[in-house]
């Protein structure tokens, strides 16, 4: 019940921009002992993955004592609503083609599972999950895959739990700050770590062409890696990194020049690990500008059809230009100007915009992994007052008595954040036929 409360409220707050999450936090004054609960009901896994020895174990629902131990391993936090059944049906995130929910190992560890049944997808997502391993083993900011288990029939992948979701929630924690000191640095972190992430995937000639807040991980432990290798293409040939116009991935990060191949069809093309670049500045203006979705922050059409016919490389030079116009180069914001370039040829590769001023002097925040969790820690802080304060003021609670009984009687909960986000229509497949 309190699961789909926080699902409904979220999408509600992503369509009206709204700033506080009121329902998620109701009156709940930041309590550090949140996590301390009674165990409720013991209950032994249903299915086991794996094998006995090492397998994991599949949870279904969620009860409080595996939020707490949740929590307690990963940082992940729960709500829970005095008086409701004790259980949630409960998954980590949603996509377009899978789902992922918690599963826990025999050892104890608790994980993400990501279950793909359709015979097609098996196959595909047994290749992405490859180059996926591969590529998070070949260097940093990728995430992680421990185990993928093939049972035929269904295919099931376990990663580490990153603890805060998506950068989508941490998108939604910085809109909560005002302190510009730590949002520039969680900007800054969150752009050296999608920078890396490509990086790493690049010098394995993979272009991952679908990168958004959603695809995006971040750990309670202080990291942040790409995921979800849905959309790769792989390309062997460094000169040739050209893809074809119609090439996979949110439609609303698309870069200038893909939208123009977009506009001529037949063979045109773009460049592939440039559109991740291109992608990747956009999570950060969404980020420092505090909005959603990259339409609403330019000002693009919704319709896709719209901005293919529209949104040319003037457009965009249009709009970028009061954005960047009184930004020092080697700031943040001038150094992400160089990342959504619109002309491709200029704009720089992930490699390259490393080693801009402002990145490289910034870039010992990926090593200090104790500071990024303060940091966290901190934007969370904000989140839970600010959200209690509201609540006050939305229930007219202004008295201090009224409030403290409000405090204690309401919501109780293992915690704060899900990334339940709603894929928008934009997001969908079925938008191809505008295309054609
Ligand atoms: N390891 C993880 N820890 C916490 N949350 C996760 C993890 N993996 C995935 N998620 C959540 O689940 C969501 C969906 O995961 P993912 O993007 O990998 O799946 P998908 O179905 O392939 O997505 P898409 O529709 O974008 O292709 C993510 O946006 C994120 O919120
Ligand atoms: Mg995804």
């Amino acid at each position: 019940m309190t699961a789909i409360v926080v699902g409904a409220t979220y999408v509600w707050k992503r369509w009206k921009k709204q700033s506080v999450d009121v329902d998620v936090e109701m009156g709940q004054k930041p309590k550090k002992d949140t996590f301390v609960l009674d165990p409720v009901v013991v209950r032994p896994r249903s299915t086991v993955i794996g094998g006995f020895k090492n397998g994991y174990g599949q949870v279904p629902d969620i009860d409080l004592t595996d939020a707490s131990e949740i929590f307690k391993q990963t940082g992940f936090e729960f709500h829970f609503a005095d008086g409701e059944e004790v259980k949630l049906d409960f998954w980590v995130g949603k996509g377009n083609f899978s789902i992922a929910y918690f599963a826990q190992k025999l050892t104890g560890e608790f994980a993400v599972e990501k279950r793909i049944t359709e015979k097609d997808a098996i196959k595909a997502s047994l290749r992405e999950a490859t180059v996926q391993r591969r590529c998070a083993q070949a260097g940093k900011g990728v995430a992680e895959i421990w185990n993928t288990v093939n049972l035929g029939t269904s295919l099931h992948h376990f990663f580490k739990v990153a603890g805060f979701g998506s950068a989508r929630n941490l998108l939604d924690l910085v809109k909560c700050s005002s302190d510009t000191k730590l949002n520039t640095d969680i900007v800054t972190w969150l752009g050296l770590s999608i920078l890396r992430g490509l990086e790493t995937i690049g010098r394995e000639g993979v272009i991952h062409r679908d990168i958004k807040p959603e695809n995006i991980l971040v750990y309670a432990d202080g990291e942040i890696c790409i995921t979800d290798f849905g959309c790769i293409e792989i390309n062997d040939d460094k000169d040739n990194l050209m893809l074809p116009w119609h090439s996979d991935g949110d439609k609303r990060f698309r870069s200038p020049d893909q939208l123009e191949a977009c506009r001529l069809k037949g063979n045109a093309k773009f460049n592939g690990p440039k559109g991740d670049v291109f992608a990747a500045g956009l999570v950060l203006l969404l980020a420092h500008f505090n909005e959603d979705d990259p339409r609403i922050l330019l000002g693009m059409p919704m319709s896709f059809r719209e901005c293919v016919r529209v949104c040319d490389k003037p457009f965009f030079g249009s709009k970028f230009a009061p954005i960047f116009q009184s930004q020092p180069p080697n700031s943040l914001m001038g150094s992400v100007r160089q990342l959504v370039e619109v002309n491709p040829e200029a704009r720089l590769t992930a490699e390259q915009a490393r080693r801009l001023p402002y990145f490289s002097r910034h870039e010992g925040m990926l090593e200090d992994k104790e500071a990024r969790m303060k940091d966290l820690a901190k934007l969370k802080a904000i989140k839970k007052t600010v959200a209690s304060i509201s609540a006050r003021e939305a229930r007219g609670i202004n008295n201090a008595e009224q409030a403290e009984y409000y405090n204690n009687n309401s919501t109780t909960v293992a915690g704060g954040q899900a990334d339940l986000s709603e894929q928008l229509p934009y997001n969908n497949e079925g938008e191809q036929a505008d295309y054609n």
